[in-house]
């Protein structure tokens, strides 16, 4: 096991877990006897130096909150070969010998092109979206689906109340996965995915369906990567005059206490990168996968898609009709 400066950061859009994730990298290369720097604001700040020294002290009191107390950003500068350069450049003045990155998908094709370029980093997968191969959870998506898991409940009294049809717009980019877990979770009677086909037929059969037996509300939650809740909603009222409302969560999803679930899972993952890095290893990503922990190249994961499960998808509309 190599002794070595480390440094982390968080990239991209932030995910509930994100500080928890940065506490065990921290600790455990304090842990080990290694220096541990902090990077603000992402490739942004590598590129800028904005980078400072990590006590025990500096992550205390932030396994329980949302955001991350290292702040992020998508960096434009960082896709360009100068501004990585600028990057390396900076880890060389500060001495940094290992890099430990937190985001998504764009954050790992930057690590990936600066690992080509001769630096060491490890990844670890933190977004909402549930969206990164070979890693059965990405910090923050348990926090986000029980967050509309939650807000389903709410929509659902009212909804009830005034016996209409709600459409929750759910995040997720490209991805279906939040919207599929909480629309299992919350009894959603339709779930709407970029990764399925889906008609307003359908959906008014299924409200429809509802109704005939007495059944007071509709949830139909839809994936932003599909789009058109308003249209949807003035369609289902069209066809079957059933007054239909939206409800749009936004960044509700990103923010709040992460849940046990992340929390445990950052740690592990933290943990892990920082023994990776130290082993000498470089270009990988650290994911939970099939319950283990395991670490994979990151151009295998980035030449991969994430696997949709239509398990979940068949049985959420098995069970809500
Ligand atoms: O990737 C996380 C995510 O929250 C997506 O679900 C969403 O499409 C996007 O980020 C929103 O990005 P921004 O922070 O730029 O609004």
């Amino acid at each position: 096991m190599k002794k070595m400066n480390i440094a982390v950061l968080t990239s991209g859009g932030d995910a509930p877990g994100m500080n928890a994730a940065i506490r065990a990298v921290a600790r455990t290369g304090i842990f080990y006897g290694l220096k541990i720097m902090g990077v603000k604001k992402g490739y942004e700040g590598l590129i800028n130096g904005e980078i400072f020294e990590m006590s025990l002290s500096s992550v205390a009191d932030i396994i329980h909150r949302g955001g991350t107390i290292l702040q992020t950003a998508r960096s434009k500068e960082f896709t360009t070969r100068e501004g990585r350069e600028k990057a390396l450049s900076m880890m060389k003045i500060f001495g940094i010998q290992g890099l430990v990155v937190i985001g998504g998908d764009g954050s790992f094709r930057g690590a990936r092109d600066l690992s080509g370029m001769g630096a060491h980093v490890i990844g670890i997968p933190g977004t909402i979206d549930n969206d990164i191969p070979f890693c059965d959870y990405t910090i923050g998506f348990d926090t986000a689906v029980n967050t509309v898991v939650e807000a389903i409940g709410r929509i659902r009294d009212t909804t009830s109340s005034h016996n209409r049809a709600n459409i929750i717009e759910v995040m997720g980019r490209n991805s279906g996965d939040i919207s599929l877990y909480a629309g299992l979770a919350g009894g959603a009677e339709s779930i709407i995915i970029p990764e399925v086909d889906a008609s307003v037929e359908d959906v008014c059969k299924r409200i429809m369906h509802g109704r005939n037996r007495g059944k007071l509300h509709s949830i139909i939650i839809l994936a932003e990567g599909v789009g058109g809740a308003f249209e949807m909603a003035k369609a289902i009222e069209e066809k079957i005059s059933v007054e239909t409302r939206v409800t749009i969560l936004g960044h509700v999803q990103r923010g709040g206490s992460p849940t046990a679930f992340d929390r445990i899972l950052a740690s592990r993952l933290g943990a892990k990168a920082v023994e990776l890095l130290m082993e000498g290893q470089t270009s990988k990503m650290v994911g939970q996968y099939q319950n283990e922990i395991k670490d994979f190249d990151f151009d295998k994961v980035l030449a991969s898609k994430k696997e949709f499960s239509s398990e979940i998808y068949s049985l959420a509309r098995i069970l809500s009709i």
